[in-house]
């Protein structure tokens, strides 16, 4: 498990490789502090970020055949959510399972204690008969751990990857991070993966840029959070917020511009970064896939897609991947 401190180097040792880069860039997993994840959760509820509303429809929609299929041949089944945050559209499925009366369990993984402890205390509220079993650790510590404990196959585990997260990782690290989970799980186990879907590129370009300005105060946290953690100076009004989409591969890109020439002083580290007007840094990818190239990727990362699930509008897609 990583401690605190360990936590805090690696940000430091990360934020100075990336700034030292050319051309620069920041990771985009450290948006999520705890400010960064208030911003999310705004994010989530803009008109703009339609993918949330597309899965929490998907799930309304076809509750009972998501329970249908991952009790099927199976005495019992076991959710385990990668990085769960609040959890909101599963407890739509959760309540569903619940009220047939599925033999099943929810295991929550997050890395972080803060967001662990408040979505089990809330389902311990609205849900009291759920079996929750929640893991503070990386995702795939946790996997092991799980897989060392039960070997059973008469459960299965259904690894649920939502809101396409997927989709903050370059395409070749998506086929990576996919194999790693196909090395821990069974045959009769289950991968639930989150994807949003290519389309309108005005669409998916509004969603990461908002009219009210809230993904642009997600994105410039960093450069925030960069100053509370780590001492630094960086003006935030001498920064711009600018994603760009590119419809043929599918890459949404967002970027924190620099407005003029300028130097950065980071006390933390001794260091200072200097800046030339219009220099761009690169801060997240949200990749948005095609149907035949997920099952592409599915097919290098040894599955095979075997059920799909869509919105309406076809703007989102949640699929079963299974072992091939
Ligand atoms: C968490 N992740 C799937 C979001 C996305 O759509 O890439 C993060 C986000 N960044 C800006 N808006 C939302």
């Amino acid at each position: 498990m990583l401690t605190k401190e360990k936590i805090d180097n690696t940000f430091a040792k990360d934020v100075l490789k990336g700034l030292s880069a050319q051309p620069k860039f920041l990771q985009s997993k450290y948006f999520y502090d705890q400010k960064g994840d208030k911003i999310f959760q705004e994010i989530m509820n803009m008109e703009e970020y339609y993918l949330t509303n597309a899965e929490y429809d998907i799930f309304t929609n076809y509750k009972a055949d998501l329970l249908n299929l991952f009790s099927k041949d199976v005495e019992k089944f076991r959710i385990i959510e990668f990085g769960a945050g609040d959890g909101l559209k599963t407890k739509v499925l959760l309540e569903h399972f619940l009220n047939k009366n599925a033999n099943f369990e929810y295991v929550p993984i997050d890395i972080s204690e803060n967001v662990l402890k408040h979505l089990v205390s809330d389902l311990e509220n609205r849900f009291p008969k759920l079996k929750v079993h929640s893991i503070r650790n990386d995702y795939f510590h946790a996997l092991d751990h799980l897989h060392d404990d039960d070997r059973d196959e008469t459960v299965r585990n259904v690894i649920f990857f939502l809101g396409s997260n997927i989709g903050n990782f370059k395409k070749e690290e998506a086929v990576d991070f996919l194999k790693e989970i196909g090395l821990r799980i069974g045959k009769q186990d289950f991968l639930f993966l989150g994807t949003d879907l290519k389309k309108d590129p005005k669409i998916i370009l509004n969603a990461y840029n908002d009219a009210s300005g809230i993904t642009k105060r997600f994105n410039l946290n960093l450069l925030e959070r960069i100053n509370r953690e780590l001492g630094a100076n960086f003006d935030l009004n001498k920064f711009m917020h600018y994603p760009v989409y590119d419809p043929q591969t599918g890459t949404c890109k967002s970027y924190l511009i620099s407005l003029e020439d300028q130097v950065v002083e980071i006390a933390d580290l001794n260091d200072k970064i200097e800046f030339e007007a219009y220099e761009a840094i690169h801060t997240e990818i949200s990749q948005k896939y095609s149907v035949s190239e997920l099952k592409e990727i599915a097919q290098k990362a040894g599955f095979g897609m075997t059920h799909q699930f869509y919105d309406e509008r076809k703007y989102f897609l949640d699929s079963v991947w299974e072992l091939s």
